[in-house]
């Protein structure tokens, strides 16, 4: 049986699209490089919001895929907090990244459902064909690997998710086309 794939609905703005769009191209042209424009836009769409802290750190995550330390920067400069701060806030969630990913995330689930019907199999097969562990980005940038505890659509288990997209009743072969399709796609 073929992998049932399930796109989940992206649920952000028109503004969050074009500061993705902004902040991609931007680290298009120089890996590692932040557009200020991108966390300028960020920071406009939560100006005198109270607890804009932690809603801040998420958009900043969704547009450049981890906490890059200049945007952190610019981010303490207009919440009126010291970086640290900032920094104290994300380290105590396992949400925020640090670290650059890959172009497309792909999260293994590992809760119980998953588990019993063989996550670690999965796991095992993207492993391989990623050459990564968990946690790790693929030398060429297109995929970083990560262990979830339950993506909420248990009863197609074992689950992969590939950014947004929900891949179900997954088989080793499922797993390797599932990932061949995105490297196609990638020219790779
Ligand atoms: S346990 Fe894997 S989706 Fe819930």
């Amino acid at each position: 049986m073929s992998e049932q794939s399930h796109s989940a609905a992206p649920g952000v703005t028109v503004e969050q699209r074009r500061a993705e769009r902004v902040a991609k191209s931007s680290i298009r042209r120089r890996p590692g490089a932040v557009d200020s424009r991108a966390v300028r836009a960020i920071l406009d769409r939560h100006e005198g919001e109270r607890g804009a802290v932690i809603p801040v750190l998420q958009d900043i995550q969704n547009t450049f895929g981890y906490l890059p330390r200049p945007a952190l920067r610019l981010a303490a400069r207009r919440l009126h907090r010291p970086v640290s701060e900032l920094l104290g806030v994300a380290t105590f969630y396992s949400q925020f990244r640090f670290r650059p990913v890959g172009k497309h995330i792909v999260r293994v689930c590992h809760g119980t459902a998953c588990h019993v019907a063989g996550a670690e199999r999965m796991s095992d097969t993207v492993r391989q064909e990623l050459r990564v562990d968990e946690g790790e980005t693929t030398p060429d940038g297109l995929f970083t690997l990560e262990h979830v505890a339950c993506l909420g659509c248990c009863s197609l288990a074992p689950v992969m998710m590939v950014d947004e997209t929900a891949y179900g009743r997954l088989t080793r072969q499922a797993v390797r086309r599932v990932l061949g399709r995105y490297r196609g796609e990638a020219g790779t």
